[in-house]
């Protein structure tokens, strides 16, 4: 029974490898060496196919992989938006963190903007990023008014040209922030990579999928926290 697993290149990519090698499935092919985007494990039916982050929910949603690992942002993100529901396919399972990939979703804005002033104002502000549905949500459970701004990268230049007043974005460590002379002014979620299934494939390959969880899951208790 075959599998096929669905990755982002870069952090997600470096910090799963660990897990699945802990749960026996070791990837071959290595994504910097090569442009192929199906790459091979020693284990002949399962492979790992290369897309980008925020497209993994929606290769497992429609069954173009049957599991995959993505950020809770990204996760959140598409489930909150017009493609995130019951449409082609079941909602995705959500059955494990895999406490990677940390970081946390903030809002950040300029040195010199008082942004706690502008909400005790009732101000509109205007904030720039590419989570849209998780902005709107926070900034409408708070009541403040906010002019969305639809980006896709490079967030932090939107206050340093005066596209935006905030950004809401991913910080890790805070150097790009920093190197941009932004500042957190509002944490809104912690975020962590988890593992997502295909509803239909944890039904029909439960057999094949409930023992890599399960691998996964002690891999995970047994890291570091
Ligand atoms: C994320 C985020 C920030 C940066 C924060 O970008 O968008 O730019 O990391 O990390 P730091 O706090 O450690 O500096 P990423 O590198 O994931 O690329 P992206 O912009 O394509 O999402």
């Amino acid at each position: 029974m075959s599998l096929t697993l669905a990755l982002s290149k870069g952090r997600i990519f470096d910090d799963t490898l660990p897990l699945l090698k802990a749960a026996g499935i070791e990837v071959l092919d290595d994504p910097e060496k090569s442009r192929a985007l199906i790459l091979r494990t020693n284990l002949p039916d399962v492979r790992v196919v290369l897309v980008r982050a925020s497209d993994v929910p929606t290769y497992v949603q429609h069954g173009g992989a049957d599991v995959g690992v993505a950020g809770l942002d990204v996760l959140l993100e598409h489930e909150a938006g017009p493609y995130g529901g019951q449409i082609g396919g079941g909602a995705l399972l959500r059955p494990l963190d895999l406490r990677i990939a940390r970081c946390r979703l903030s809002v950040a804005t300029r040195t010199d903007f008082d942004y706690q002033a502008a909400v005790r104002q009732g101000a509109r502000i205007r904030v720039a990023t590419k989570y849209t549905q998780l902005a709107r949500q926070h900034f409408a459970d708070k009541g403040v008014h906010v002019d969305l701004i639809k980006l896709y990268g490079s967030m932090e230049l939107a206050p340093l040209t005066g596209l935006a007043d905030a950004i809401v974005d991913l910080v890790s460590s805070g150097a790009t922030l920093k190197a941009n002379d932004l500042v957190e002014v509002e944490h809104i979620l912690p975020i962590s990579s988890h593992l997502v299934l295909n509803p239909v494939a944890a039904k029909l390959k439960r057999e094949r999928i409930r023992p890599l969880l399960q691998a996964l899951q002690s891999a995970v208790s047994s890291s570091p926290a």
